[in-house]
């Protein structure tokens, strides 16, 4: 019989020992389920379940038999599920219970036998962490998605230019192909420290029970192996109470969304009609209901107002946790939907921001190359030309300065000043100056190792193409 949701009611007050003798009153019954949302841990339940069972059969506490139809109904369990025909009402409390219930309902006293040596803390502590690690693992996808389609832009854009900034002010020109891999720098960085934290949450409580370990003999290696974990807590109390990988995850998963975020805040900018460096194609962008010229860049700004939710799973966790003393506390229960929420933003954002760089944006060379043309961003080259002459610097500096000022009292750009002007402001300059201050020369001299130099781009490129295997 699939478990239909109850009715408050008839809550039994048979969950717990033979101590209670009254159901719980019906808010806080409400009020203390969990089923609402850990329910997304059935499968993590269930496989915790089985290889505890398992181990109970080759440990010997319950028979072999015994065992093999424990999981046999643990498998009945995730296929009504499956056929939509497991939903647990409120008075199952969490998903642990419900699954445990409906074993007994379907083995009968047998089903009992499943908790032993065991507590729902250290299988909650297990479910999550299952979760977790598999949640990582479809971040790093979606992180490698993401990458591939700034390389693929960056790869088109190898040799257009776009202004660089510091202080949102023009400072000087860049290859778009360096602004692009420099996301993809920090994506990189991300996958490493997501890689970092499934370490550590890949290591098993279960067997740790409520707080103090178990009289019965179990093998916690054995279930921590059958389940992929890498190692098991040493200390159970820590076992039961650790949640600094939830944590860490979501640090981690911060850090990917300050990302996304200051990448979106430039697409937003380069949308605009004052920069015009891209175009939204109709993909990716929607209209206004009033103004019908609009095309709004919806999807960086809905991830940039998404990171915000991360960021506040953050301070919520750290919140939560900070105040609680050995060893499980119910606050933990909390962890769950910020966890969830948390995973959840994150790969929705990701694959987002790779959709809008895969087919929701294009360059406009034509007003890039226009942009880099139309200012003083080669002013630092002039000084470097009169260093290569033997100049200080610090002159060189100040002789330039003063020429951007009467040039741009004059409205003048430094390629436009005349040949004698040039020679006027120091004797070393020759013919080769124009050459010298042309945009695309301005980046190409910037060969220092990691600049904006098309060779040292090339090699940028080259290294993460092999890294992200495309
Ligand atoms: N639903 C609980 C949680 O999410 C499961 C563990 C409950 N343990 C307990 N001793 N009440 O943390």
């Amino acid at each position: 019989m699939a478990a239909e949701p109850n009715s408050a009611s008839s809550i039994p007050a048979s969950t717990w020992s033979d101590r209670f003798e009254e159901g719980l009153n019906p808010a806080i019954e409400r009020f203390n389920a969990s089923i609402g949302f850990d329910i997304a841990l059935l499968q993590q339940d269930i496989d915790g379940s089985v290889a505890h069972a398992r181990m109970l059969g080759s440990c010997g506490v319950i028979s072999e038999q015994e065992a093999s139809q424990l999981i046999g109904g643990l498998e009945t369990v995730r296929s009504e599920a499956a056929a939509g025909q497991f939903n647990p009402g409120l008075e199952a409390e969490d998903v642990h219970f419900a699954v445990e219930h409906r074993l007994i309902e379907l083995l009968g006293p047998l089903g009992k036998k499943l908790h032993t040596g065991r507590s729902r803390n250290d299988q909650v502590g297990t479910d999550v962490r299952l979760w977790l690690r598999g949640q990582i693992d479809a971040i790093d996808a979606a992180l490698i998605r993401y990458e591939r389609a700034l390389l693929s832009q960056a790869e088109t854009h190898r040799s257009t230019l776009i202004p660089g900034y510091t202080h949102l002010q023009r400072a000087q020109p860049v290859c778009l192909a360096h602004h692009l891999l420099a996301y993809i720098e920090m994506a990189e960085r991300d996958r490493c420290r997501l890689a970092d934290v499934r370490g550590r949450v890949n290591i098993c409580p279960l067997g740790a029970a409520a707080l103090a370990g178990t009289p019965v003999p179990i093998d916690r290696r054995q279930t921590a192996s059958e389940l992929g974990f890498a190692e098991i807590y040493a200390n159970s109390l820590d076992a039961v109470s650790d949640r600094d990988f939830a944590v860490e995850f979501m640090a981690a998963a911060s850090l990917v969304l300050v990302h996304l975020s200051r990448l979106s805040e430039e697409v937003i900018l380069w949308a605009s009609e004052e920069f015009g460096f891209i175009g939204l194609t109709d993909r990716c962008a929607t209209g206004s209901s009033l103004m019908p010229q609009k095309k709004n860049p919806d999807v960086p700004e809905l991830v940039r107002g998404k990171s915000g939710r991360v960021f506040g799973h953050l301070v919520g966790l750290l919140t939560m946790i900070k105040g609680l003393p050995l060893a499980y506390n119910k606050d933990f229960q909390e962890d769950k939907e910020a966890l969830f929420d948390g995973v959840r933003t994150c790969l929705d954002c990701l694959e987002a921001m790779a959709i809008l760089f895969e087919e929701g944006l294009e360059f406009r060379p034509q007003r890039l190359e226009a942009a880099v043309a139309a200012d003083f961003s080669n002013a630092t080259d002039v000084a470097d030309y009169l260093v290569a002459k033997g100049v200080p610097f610090r002159e060189a500096y100040q002789l330039v300065g003063g020429l951007v000022k009467s040039s741009l009292a004059e409205g003048l750009l430094l390629k436009d000043l005349r040949l004698d002007r040039w020679k006027e402001l120091h004797p070393s300059f020759e013919a080769d100056i124009y050459a010298a201050i042309a945009p695309r020369q301005v980046v190409a001299a910037r060969r220092s190792e990691g600049g904006t130099g098309f060779e040292q781009v090339d090699q940028q490129l080259q290294r993460m193409r092999s890294r992200l295997a495309c």
